[in-house]
């Protein structure tokens, strides 16, 4: 009987990546992934520390284990990506039920440790034993703790954060992304290819550069080739990723460098087949004149960018050690808009950072209006043990102030949205199909439920046409706009043109108007 493997993904796309990369290889081992939790002989959680939120939600999911973990003491609990990175083995004393950590930064060890985990679980502790040693800095068998069972641990640990070189010397997660297949049966039409890790802007609040290390470039050949197995296998829609993904410029060996546009460029003219590429997420700084015109002269590139602001008040920004001013913020705007006058540009912005007043915080909501954003994320600042603003600044701003201007500058936005989306109506746009809009998926997934209970048919639930059923479907403009319209299922991953005829805040509504575009 293969194993079954729960996997639960909290935070970035980053994360949904790894989590996607990280099942490739577990299945590959033979494990089987599960939907339910209660069935599975494995359960990982890829966590994010961004916000206290994040981590709060894992902390409650690993309480509901331990009962769980005394009944199926089998149970092997896994808890990867940035809490296990920051928080470390402070997590067995307050879980003693979790066996493995490993941080973001050692995920291509992950596979060994969960099978070291199994082959040492109680019911076959005393058969053969892996050896526990997996060629990591900090990666140890913690047999301290418990001493029969060797729990599994691999982290980065603070000194390789501090020098670029060595993380790029040990970039043996390199080997991560390059195990990735992609299988037949596999949901493909949209993937994620990372072509930078980590972070070297320490951002005061930020606790990435901590837990996903300094930033290491991907060579730019590792990139094309993963793009191309996917393209063949189907993908109709590339996103790269990275933390400051135009901050790429891959030093060769022979000295040579591959700037991040020519990057764009090499894979635009290797990938004639892909319909979309798009890349997430930039910084306002290091955005050159070469990688907007790259963006303008290669057509099938998304004109969207995402490009937090974070703030609209110098003071602030300085505080952030975000390394522009409000003007090199919206000079950079001017110039991607003179480039490209249809881009479509999102920003994220904290609200409530450290000694924030009320007319700082309303530069915020002016240079929201100014920049009319496509969307903004909009976040409560939150104060993350290990990072400079923590220790540097008190948390002075009261939550209830947080809150309104969360929901001040939220309005704003929205307003803008609104503003924005009914300007389209009657607009012809291209959309990519993602599937079933939500409200419909939860509706049917409900109904399913209720029917299961009633009938205990399951296998009846999925009839062989239910990809010809009429549903609201959801598909995505290059400008990365949420588009509902009727059609049916069988068109989710296609390309195709639809006339937008309403609009409500954020969602367009439209009706189809040409046959998928099969380029
Ligand atoms: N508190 C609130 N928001 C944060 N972000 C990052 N760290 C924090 C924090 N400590 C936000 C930033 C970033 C986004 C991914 O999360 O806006 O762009
Ligand atoms: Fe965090 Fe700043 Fe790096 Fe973004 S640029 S990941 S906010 S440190």
């Amino acid at each position: 009987m293969p194993k079954k493997l729960y996997l639960e993904t909290f935070g970035c796309q980053m994360n949904v990546l790894d989590s996607e990369l990280v099942l490739g290889q577990l299945r590959a081992q033979g494990f089987e992934s599960t939907e339910e939790r209660d069935q599975a002989d494995v359960v990982i959680y890829n966590t994010c520390s961004v916000r206290e939120h994040a981590e709060q939600k894992v902390w409650s999911r690993l309480g509901e284990l331990r009962e769980t973990k005394r009944e199926k003491p089998d149970l092997i609990i896994g808890v990867i990506g940035c809490m296990a990175e920051r928080e470390g083995k402070s997590i067995f004393q307050r879980f003693p039920h979790v066996d493995i950590l490993c941080g973001p930064g050692e995920l291509d060890k992950l596979p060994r440790m969960v099978h070291n985990a199994v082959v040492t679980s109680p019911s076959v502790v005393g058969e053969t034993l892996v050896s526990p040693s997996l060629n990591s800095r900090e990666t140890e068998d913690d047999t301290s703790v418990a001493p029969t069972k060797g729990r599994q641990v691999a982290l980065m640990g603070a000194t390789s954060r501090r020098s670029s070189t060595l993380a790029a010397a040990e970039d043996t997660l390199e080997l991560l992304d390059l195990s990735r297949s992609v299988s037949a049966s596999d949901e493909v039409s949209q993937a994620y290819v990372r072509i930078t890790r980590g972070c070297n802007k320490f951002c005061t609040y930020c606790v990435v550069p901590y837990t996903r290390g300094l930033e290491v470039h991907r060579p730019p050949q590792n990139i094309i080739d993963e793009v191309r197995k996917l393209v063949d296998a189907g993908t109709r829609e590339v996103t790269l990723l990275g933390q400051t993904i135009n901050h790429y410029n891959y030093r060769h060996g022979d000295g040579r460098t591959t700037s991040f546009a020519e990057l764009l460029y090499e894979i635009h003219e290797a990938m004639p087949d892909l319909p979309r590429l798009r890349f997430v997420t930039s910084f306002p700084r290091d955005f050159s004149d070469e990688a907007l015109q790259a963006m303008r002269d290669c057509k099938r590139i998304c004109r969207y960018l995402h490009v937090p602001a974070q703030h609209g008040n110098d003071r602030i920004l300085k505080l952030m050690n975000r390394g522009y001013t409000v003007a090199e913020y919206t000079d950079f705007l001017g110039r991607a808009r003179a480039y490209m006058p249809d881009i479509s540009v999102a920003s994220d912005f904290i609200v409530g950072f450290p000694t924030e007043t009320d007319a700082e915080f309303q530069q915020t909501m002016d240079l929201v209006k100014r920049c009319r954003f496509k969307n903004s994320f909009i976040f409560k600042y939150s104060p993350r043990p290990g990072t400079t603003a923590i220790d540097r600044f008190v948390d002075d701003v009261p939550e209830d102030v947080k809150r309104r201007r969360n929901n001040d500058l939220l309005a704003v936005q929205q307003q803008i949205c609104g503003e924005t989306s009914r300007e389209m109506i009657g607009q012809t746009v291209e959309v990519m199909v993602e599937g079933e809009s939500k409200l419909v998926s939860r509706h049917a997934a409900a109904l399913s439920r209720i029917e299961l209970g009633w009938e205990k048919r399951a296998e009846q639930q999925a009839l062989p046409d239910d990809s010809e059923r009429q549903t609201q479907l959801v598909g995505r403009t290059r400008g990365d706009l949420v588009v509902c319209f009727q059609g049916s299922l069988s068109l989710k991953g296609q390309i195709l043109d639809v006339q937008v005829t309403d609009a409500r805040g954020m969602t367009l509504f439209a009706q189809p108007v040409s046959e998928p575009a099969l380029a």
